[in-house]
């Protein structure tokens, strides 16, 4: 009988991923997924770190494992991602009655930690990498919707913003090979799927610098892959069918989403997270470029302010984000456009704030991930600022920005009412009965009634009315 193994996964799309790799080598080491608790032999949970919320509801989730183990004893808990590499050891001493750490890039450690896990003994690898990428374990899709997956292209983070605890838990950054990425991209678009999201932490600085035998061996993966048309810089068609790469050992992220784009037309490709200071007009020029690159940016802005941004270590200002922000509308017409931002960081003035809903005013996101400022431990915010911005005055400023931020959803849904969009079919709606749903290029959810339509079709919706959330359409094909 294999032994049967719990997954649940907190934080961001990259944790989604990591359970996927984390499902790819209990599989290879013979466990099976269970999706009832009661029925599972080792119980993990894959953690966030992001703000103290994040900590505290996987504590909460600890407890209800605990009364799992009082239960069955012979069951194994893990903890595993942001918290473990945060807390290490520590979370072994909790009375929570963990019996195994293990940090982002210690998953390979698995196996042998589980055995020894079962023989009684404390389990415990938090080593960060700088080499490890998972590059070659092909994810096993757990929650999948058999229509869109992610794909990991790069871990860690060097930026240090100094309230971010991700450069603290996922370590140093470093680019996964092209030709692994390629390959994953193709093999999940032979079974169906039909839109990736090609994800890291700041997937501008993406950059692969490959040797003469990874060379070799890329112009066939390409070949197998079909690229239909010659792609810029290095990456040539000739006549007898061969890719000339010899100038393309170095491969920035521009180039990298353009050899996914040339899969297929029909694969759509997104990616997350873009950071200001980094995205170049050379990557907006490739999503022009292709139909099949989707046209919404994520690009996370934190503050509206040039003082806070400052002290923030964002190492831009409120004029160059704006800038790439035209460069954008400029070279990418109707691209959407989201973003993240945080409320009271350490001595926001109420005049700060003000700036962060203006920048907001001015550029009109589509959508926003709004937070309170969270102090992490030993963050550059927590060793050298004070968190002074009293917590009354934080959730004020979070409720502006909120409000602002549904004024300017609902307008953007209003404006597209009439407009016609290929629309990519993910599944069911949740409601009205016998209505589907997918999205449109700039990531808008659109609710349909079609009964002839099924997951990963595309299909053609004029949009007759929006609620907060959704655009409603009917089909026009
Ligand atoms: N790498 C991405 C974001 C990673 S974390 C980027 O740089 O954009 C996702 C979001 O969580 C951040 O964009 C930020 O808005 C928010 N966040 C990070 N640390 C936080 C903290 N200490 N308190 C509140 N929000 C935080
Ligand atoms: Fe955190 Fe900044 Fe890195 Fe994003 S870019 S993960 S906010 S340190
Ligand atoms: Fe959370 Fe770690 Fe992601 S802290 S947001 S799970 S990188």
């Amino acid at each position: 009988m294999p032994k049967k193994y719990y997954i649940e996964t907190y934080g961001c799309q990259m944790n989604v991923a990591d359970s996927e790799v984390v499902a790819s080598i209990l599989g290879d080491a013979g466990y099976e997924p269970v999706k009832d608790i009661k029925k599972a032999d080792l119980i993990l949970v894959n953690t966030c770190s992001i703000r103290e919320n994040a900590e505290q509801r996987v504590w909460g989730r600890l407890d209800l494992f605990r009364s799992e183990k009082r239960k069955r004893p012979q069951v194994i808990v893990g903890v595993l991602g942001c918290m473990a590499e945060r807390l290490k050891e520590k979370l072994l001493d909790s009375d929570k009655m963990v019996d195994m750490v293990v940090g982002p890039d210690a998953y390979r450690d698995l196996p042998m930690l589980v055995s020894s896990a079962g023989e009684g003994h404390k389990a415990v690898n938090v080593l960060l990498s700088r080499e490890e990428t998972y590059a070659d374990i092909s994810p096993v899709r757990l929650e999948s919707n058999g229509v869109s997956a992610f794909i990991s292209i790069m871990r860690g983070c060097n930026n240090m913003c100094a309230y971010c605890v991700v450069p603290y838990t996922r370590g140093a950054e470093r680019s996964r090979d092209p030709h692994t990425i390629v390959r994953e991209a193709q093999e999940i678009f032979a079974k169906g799927y039909r839109e990736i999201t090609l994800l890291g932490q700041n997937v501008n600085s993406y950059s692969w610098t490959g040797t003469e035998t990874d060379n070799n061996d890329f112009p066939s993966l390409i070949r197998r892959g079909g690229l239909r048309q010659p792609a810029e810089d290095g990456v040539v068609l000739s006549n007898s069918q061969t890719l000339s790469i010899d100038n393309q050992k170095q491969i920035n992220f521009p180039r990298l989403l353009e050899m996914v784009a040339t899969i297929d037309p029909r694969l759509r490709v997104r990616f997350s997270t873009s950071h200001p200071k980094d995205l170049s007009d050379d990557v907006l020029h490739t999503m022009a470029k292709h139909d099949n690159i989707c046209k919404h940016i994520h690009l996370p802005v934190q503050s509206g302010s040039s003082s806070v941004l400052g002290r923030m270590n964002r190492k831009y200002t409120r004029e160059w984000y704006l800038d790439r922000i035209n460069a954008i509308k400029r070279i990418v017409p109707d691209c959407t456009l989201s973003t993240d931002i945080i409320a009271g960081f350490c001595g926001e003035t109420d005049e700060e704030h003000r700036e962060t809903l203006s920048l907001m005013h001015e550029v009109g996101f589509d959508f926003a991930y709004m937070f309170k400022y969270s102090e992490r431990p030993d963050t550059k915010a927590a060793r050298h600022m004070k968190d002074d911005v009293p917590e009354t005055v934080k959730t004020r400023r979070l409720n502006d920005i909120i409000a602002l931020q549904n004024q300017l959803s609902a307008k953007g849904k209003k404006a597209d009412i009439g407009k016609t969009f290929k629309v990519l079919v993910e599944g069911k709606a949740k409601k009205p009965a016998g209505a589907m749903m997918g999205r449109t290029t700039g990531n808008k959810v659109v609710v349909f009634q079609a009964a002839d339509t099924k997951p990963g079709d595309y299909v053609s919706i004029t949009i007759i009315n929006a609620t907060s959330a959704t655009l409603l359409g009917v089909r026009r094909d």
